[in-house]
């Protein structure tokens, strides 16, 4: 890369997140010189680049100045959602695919064959037998005082300093989410939601009353800051929920760059994060992506997990790093759920002293990253002339845009008749946009039974 394009990038980045406001000038090329050590003839290229992508504008004996970028955005991008009605969408959805013998490609959980790891089974099944393992008193919020020792130092190792009176065990991800959000609002609150997210969000918006602004996914970084630092000048937003890794159901991870970003906008603007990050360990890269809890150093974000992904959903076992929410969190608790189940947490608490979590982990990532090339190939080469088949290096979601005309409801509706399953779009978006995509889980081994739902998928979207 030249060193004007190097230079025009770290500027751009500068604009993008809103650091450089609209219409404020720039430091004159002088004293960029001079800040940035690059030559006269660098700086009037990176400038010139700038102004030729529209960013900056320049005017005659004044100097530079940042374009209004925001006023290029369709008026519509940033959204406000006042009803939100998407619960009965979601549960008529999830009876119709529980049905006896419906191939679960919709479903959001992986394949059981991959989770429920053959040693966590052997200690629960001792621990079982052990009176002392029911015990619920020491699993009373904030949860066992190990599991949420042997979570902090994996935060730890990430380099998050945490300690264990920050973390809650809860009832799974979800159950996460609802009592963070729950914490941080009050009904009739702004909260923040890109457009396309994992429907829980939306159930727990709609469950507590809030107003939802969303803004639209980024084609290119997964998140529109612009549009997010839109919403944030327009409306009185108190909390964002985003998902950053392994973004459900598209796919994405956030850069690092972004995430940096958006870390300096939720600072400047004191707006909290809850950080939806259950698929965190299912990267298959070499690098665990960054969690936005990681550039935190106000103690603005509640970062959410769970072991529903990794170890199976079956035991609803999940976590938030709740910080200073953490007594309230509590309170919410002791109000509904009480506490995780005894027994699953003092068996976590042995399988995560070893190392048989990491090895596990491993190949888990090892046949996700495997089973998802083989879905994309089989997909992408019979439908490439049809539609856009998403294929993100993580988890095990392929989001497949469908041609315009092709309503993703009836698709799932008559592939149901064929016992398969899809995620419907719409699922995804309580505005019910989305109608024209669907989420596919390729966690499932690839068999010929596999195959034979896919070419009934494709002939139904070739027709
Ligand atoms: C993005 C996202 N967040 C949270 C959850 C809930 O996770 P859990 O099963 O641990 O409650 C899910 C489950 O599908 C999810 O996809």
């Amino acid at each position: 890369m030249y060193k004007s394009e190097q230079l025009a990038l770290s500027l751009k980045h500068l604009i993008e997140s809103a650091t450089w406001q609209p219409h404020q000038k720039l430091p004159s090329l002088r004293q960029q010189v001079e800040q940035s050590g690059f030559s006269l003839m660098t700086v009037l290229n990176a400038y010139q680049e700038l102004e030729a992508q529209g960013l900056i504008y320049s005017r005659e004996k004044s100097g530079y100045f940042v374009a209004d970028h925001c006023a290029d955005l369709p008026k519509n991008s940033v959204v406000r959602n006042d009803k939100i009605a998407i619960n009965s969408v979601v549960f008529q959805y999830l009876k119709s695919v529980q049905a006896e013998g419906v191939l679960p490609l919709g479903s959001a959980f992986p394949d059981s064959q991959l989770l429920y790891s053959a040693k966590l089974m052997q200690t629960l099944g001792q621990r079982a037998k052990q009176r002392r393992s029911y015990e619920q008193m020491p699993s009373l919020p904030p949860g066992h005082y190990e599991l949420r020792k042997l979570i902090a130092q994996r935060y730890c190792m990430q380099g998050i300093p945490t300690d264990p009176s920050d973390i809650v065990i809860t009832s799974g991800g979800l159950d996460a989410l609802n009592l963070s959000l729950q914490a941080v609002t009050q009904a009739g609150d702004y909260i923040l939601l890109q457009e396309t997210v994992f429907y829980g969000a939306w159930q727990t918006a709609e469950r507590l009353g809030l107003t939802v602004i969303t803004i639209p996914e980024h084609p290119v970084h997964g998140l529109d800051l612009i549009a997010l630092q839109q919403a944030l000048n327009d409306y009185p937003i108190k909390v964002c929920l985003l998902m950053l890794n392994s973004h459900n159901p598209i796919g994405f991870t956030v850069s690092d760059a972004i995430k940096i970003q958006l870390a300096e906008i939720l600072h400047r603007h004191e707006v909290y994060l809850i950080e939806d990050d259950v698929y965190e360990e299912l990267y298959y890269g070499q690098k665990k992506p960054l969690a936005l809890k990681s550039l935190d150093e106000k103690n603005l974000v509640l970062h959410c997990s769970s072991f529903s992904k990794t170890l199976g959903a079956g035991f609803r076992v999940g976590w938030v790093y709740a910080g200073k929410f953490s007594e309230h969190i509590q309170h919410l608790q002791l109000m509904s759920t009480l506490s995780v189940n005894p027994l699953i947490q003092s068996a976590l608490v042995e399988y995560l002293s070893h190392r048989h979590y990491e090895k596990h982990l491993k190949s888990v990532r090892k046949a996700l990253k495997r089973l998802k090339k083989q879905y994309y190939d089989y997909l992408n080469e019979r439908l490439v002339q049809h539609c856009q088949v998403m294929n993100y290096p993580s988890g095990y979601f392929l989001w497949i845009e469908l041609p315009a005309h092709l309503d993703s409801n009836l698709l799932y509706q008559k592939l149901l008749n064929h016992k398969i399953s899809v995620a419907p779009g719409s699922l995804f978006n309580a505005t019910q946009q989305n109608k024209n995509a669907i989420r596919i889980n390729c966690s499932f081994e690839f068999t010929p039974g596999i195959t034979q739902a896919l070419d009934i998928l494709i002939a139904h979207i070739q027709e």
